[in-house]
C-alpha cells in the first residue's frame, strides 16, 4: 500500500469561498480540528494577503505539532519574505509558491513569455529554498498549459530546489482520464520527478473534483490536495472527506493509505460549516444530513434487515452515530413499527394497523412525521377504545 499526503487547503482556497472570512481564532480552531483529523500539511492562509491573514498563519504555525504547515506565495520576494516570517516556527514550515503556465494566464494575466516565465519560477523557488526546506511549486492552470512547456518549467523548478510539484485544474475544467493522462505523462517524461512528491489540486465546476483527484492518484499522485466539505473558489475545490472515504471503502481497488482518522469527519465537517457559515447540502456525500437517511419502504425494510443492502459506507466510519429512517409517505410497515418500539410503544397487531393508517393519512399531508406526531397519533389510539 504506498502512502498518500493530504494537503488541505480548507484555510486558504477554502476561505477563499465568496462571503467567507475567518478572523484569528476560528482559523486556529478549523486547524487543531484539522490537525485531529490527521491531515499532513494545512495551508493556514496566504501571509502577504492581509495583516489578519499574517497573524492566523503565524497562530497556527506556532501552534500545531503533528502537521506541516504552510502559506501561499505569488511568485515574488516580497511574498515569499512575508511567508518566511509567518512560518518560520513552524515544525515543518513549507511555502507554496504558484504562477500560471497556461497560454491564457501567461499573456493575458501575467504578460510575460513563457521563457520569463520559466525565469521568474526558477528565481523564486530557488530564493525560497534558502530557508523553507520544503518548497512547492504549482503550475497554475496547469490543465490548460502546453504539455511539453510543463515538462521544460518542471524541470528547471526541480533543479532550483521545489520538493513538491503540484498540477492544479485551476478552473475545474479537465476531465478524469485527461487529467489521469497529464500526471502519467510527467511521472514517465519529467527528469528526477521521482525525487519530489507529484500534487493533484482540482476545482469542481464540472462536477468532477473528487474523480479528477483519484485519476490522479491512480496515474502516479502522492498527494492530494482538498478542502473540508469541498469549499473553495467558485463551485469550490475537491472535497477531502470523500476522497478519503472512496480511498477507504474501495481499498479493493485503490491500494493506498492516508494517515487519516476518519472517524473525525463529520466533527471536522460540522465544524467548518459552522465557522464558516457555509451551508452542507443535505445531498451531499459522506457528510450531507440525508447520506444515512432511507425514506423509502423499500430501502427502510432491506436497511433494518441487513443495512449493507443499502448503505455502503457504516456511519461510524465517519463518526455519525447511526443511520435514520425518516418516517415519510414511502415509508412502509417494518419501519414504521420499528420506530414506535424506539419510542417506548409495543401495540396489538390491529392497534399497530390502525396507528400505521393514521400514520399514512398523515404523511400525504406533511413531507416528514416526527416523534411528536407519532406521539400524538399513538395517543389517539389508545384512548380510543
Ligand atoms: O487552483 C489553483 O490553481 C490554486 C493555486 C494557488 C495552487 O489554488
Ligand atoms: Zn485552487
Amino acid at each position: 500500500m504506498s502512502k498518500i499526503n493530504i494537503f488541505d487547503t480548507t484555510l486558504r482556497d477554502g476561505e477563499q469561498s465568496p462571503g467567507v472570512n475567518l478572523n484569528q481564532l476560528e482559523k486556529l480552531e478549523i486547524a487543531k480540528q484539522l490537525e485531529r483529523f490527521g491531515v499532513d500539511i494545512m495551508e493556514a492562509g496566504f501571509p502577504a494577503s492581509s495583516q489578519g491573514d499574517f497573524e492566523g498563519v503565524r497562530a497556527i504555525a506556532n501552534t500545531i505539532k503533528n502537521a506541516s504547515v504552510t502559506g501561499l506565495a505569488r511568485a515574488k520576494k516580497s511574498d515569499i519574505d512575508y511567508a518566511w516570517d509567518a512560518l518560520k516556527e513552524a515544525v515543518e514550515p513549507r511555502l507554496h509558491i504558484f504562477l500560471a503556465t497556461s497560454p491564457i494566464h501567461m499573456t493575458y494575466k501575467l504578460k510575460k513569455t513563457p521563457e520569463q516565465v520559466i525565469q521568474t519560477a526558477v528565481d523564486m523557488v530557488s530564493y525560497a529554498s534558502k530557508n523553507f526546506p520544503h518548497v512547492e511549486w504549482s503550475a497554475e492552470d496547469a490543465s490548460r498549459s502546453d504539455i511539453h512547456f510543463l515538462v521544460k518549467i518542471i524541470e528547471k523548478v526541480i533543479d532550483a530546489g521545489a520538493t513538491v510539484i503540484n498540477l492544479p485544474d485551476t478552473v475545474g475544467y479537465t476531465t478524469p482520464q485527461e487529467y489521469g493522462d497529464l500526471f502519467k505523462y510527467v511521472r514517465e517524461n519529467v527528469r528526477n520527478i521521482d525525487k519530489v512528491t507529484l500534487s493533484a489540486h482540482c476545482h469542481d465546476d464540472l462536477g468532477m473534483a473528487v474523480a479528477n483527484t483519484i485519476a490522479a492518484v491512480e496515474n502516479g499522485a502522492t498527494q492530494v490536495e482538498g478542502t473540508i466539505n469541498g469549499i473553495g473558489e467558485r463551485a469550490g475545490n475537491a472535497s477531502l472527506e470523500e476522497i478519503a472515504v472512496a480511498l477507504n471503502i474501495r481499498s479493493d481497488k485503490y491500494p493506498y493509505t492516508t494517515n487519516l482518522v476518519l472517524n473525525e469527519i463529520k466533527r471536522t465537517s460540522d465544524l467548518v460549516s459552522k465557522l464558516t457559515g457555509m451551508v452542507v447540502p443535505p445531498n451531499k456525500a459522506v457528510v450531507g444530513r440525508n447520506a444515512f437517511a432511507h425514506e423509502s419502504g423499500i430501502h427502510q425494510d432491506g436497511v433494518l434487515k441487513n443495512a449493507s443492502t443499502y448503505e455502503i459506507i457504516t456511519p461510524e466510519l465517519v463518526g455519525i452515530q447511526s443511520n435514520n429512517l425518516v418516517l415519510g409517505k414511502h415509508s412502509g410497515r417494518h419501519a414504521f413499527k420499528d420506530k414506535i418500539e424506539q419510542l417506548g410503544y409495543e401495540l396489538a397487531e390491529d392497534k399497530l394497523l390502525e396507528a400505521f393508517q393514521s400514520f399514512k393519512l398523515l404523511t400525504d399531508r406533511k413531507k416528514e412525521v416526527t416523534d411528536d406526531d407519532l406521539f400524538t397519533i399513538l395517543t389517539d389510539i389508545q384512548t380510543d377504545t
